[in-house]
């Protein structure tokens, strides 16, 4: 398949009325990648994409598909498929004719069609299924059917938008990763939208986290994770979510809950911060700051748990239980590297 599709957003704006869903939004995504828009509801991520699709206009910005601006043009004209969240299946086709719709639109002879349409089903497993009408099918292979119906005309891109959202639990997992092998093999640049951060961590080559109508920060989930722009990105990636302390920071040093702790960033600021610790980045010592366990949640190989500390609750990701009852009063530490310092202000990383 073709190695191009690399897109371009310069300055993109849309506009509802009197409401701004993206405030000129600037992205870039390379050839091949597998790129996740990741964000809370209502963040402007299938805004994004269905302006990708050509199926909603801009009101300012450009869009660039390998180079060649495509803000004005029809949607066919792009070279891009999408698969919808709810699929869009036509349910009085058979399985074979929902996969070789888009090629019958184009003209493909029957004989070429019949061909690509076999192919794209056992790419992803329903080659046995295509006399099937969609009603016949489950919520799994319903998701494979509309995979193979965007990849039989092997378009230059893939746009994705929560495209496992109605699977249960085990089959998303499942599938991402199938989903993962088929973008790799056919060498496509695939962008997947998806509020799930889990799931952008674990497929995404790089993803841009979206909040209220902006892209707040680009780069590796890898890197997003280890280095969170601000305190919402920070809260946003990682379950159990960051903790996030008020602290004042001097000298080295944060004060917070009444003890003093080292941490490694931010070397000669001071004053007012947010200080973000990984849940996983807490764990119980002999002095630090003081907490009291409030509860255990055991879930067998490791646990969580919730402390109360300076009236506010955090949590702690232990390896086991360990030998902790509630209301029993401890002191919590932190590794100085693993500290996250935001300014309490503006919430951007110091
Ligand atoms: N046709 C429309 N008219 C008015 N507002 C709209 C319209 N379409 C979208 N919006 C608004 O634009 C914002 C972004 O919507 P969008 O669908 O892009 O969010 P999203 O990030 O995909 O959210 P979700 O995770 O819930 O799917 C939302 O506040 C939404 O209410
Ligand atoms: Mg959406």
């Amino acid at each position: 398949m073709k190695q191009s599709g690399n897109v371009r957003m310069e300055g993109v704006v849309k506009q509802h009325g009197s409401f701004t869903a993206l405030h000129g939004l600037d992205l870039e995504i390379r050839p091949g990648e597998f790129f996740a828009l990741l964000g809370p509801s209502g963040s402007g991520k299938t805004t994004t994409l269905r302006i990708l699709a050509g199926l909603e206009s801009v009101n300012a910005g450009r869009v660039l598909l390998d180079n060649a601006d495509v803000t004005h043009a029809e949607p066919g004209a792009r070279d891009v498929a999408m698969v919808f969240q709810s699929y869009a299946l036509y349910p009085h086709m058979t399985v074979a004719e929902n996969i070789g719709f888009p090629l019958k639109m184009i003209g493909t002879p029957i004989a070429a069609r019949s061909a690509a349409v076999q192919d794209a089903a056992a790419k992803v497993g329903i080659a046995h299924l295509l006399s099937r009408r969609p009603g016949q099918l489950s919520g799994g292979q319903q998701q494979r059917c509309a995979l193979a119906r965007a990849i039989v005309r092997q378009p230059r891109l893939f746009l994705l938008d929560e495209p496992l959202s109605n699977l249960d639990a085990k089959l998303r997992i499942e599938t991402r990763a199938e989903l993962r092998r088929l973008q790799r093999s056919l060498g496509v640049t695939m962008v997947y939208v998806t509020h799930d951060q889990e799931e952008a961590m674990t497929v995404a080559d790089r993803m841009a986290v979206f909040m209220e109508g902006r892209v707040v920060q680009v780069g590796t989930p890898k890197s997003i994770f280890q280095r969170p722009a601000s305190a919402a990105v920070a809260s946003f990636i990682g379950t159990p979510p960051m903790n996030m302390l008020p602290a004042r920071l001097e000298a080295g040093m944060v004060e917070v809950a009444g003890a003093r702790l080292p941490v490694a960033e931010a070397a000669g600021k001071s004053g007012a911060v947010t200080l973000g610790v990984r849940p996983g980045d807490l764990r119980i010592a002999p002095d630090g700051m003081p907490a009291t366990v409030e509860f255990i949640e055991d879930l067998g190989d490791s646990a969580v748990v919730l402390l109360q500390l300076a009236g506010q609750q955090v949590k702690l990701r232990a390896g086991n239980a360990q030998a902790l009852t509630e209301g029993q009063p401890v002191f919590l530490r932190f590794d100085p590297a693993a500290a996250h310092l935001f300014d309490s202000a503006s919430g951007l990383r110091l």
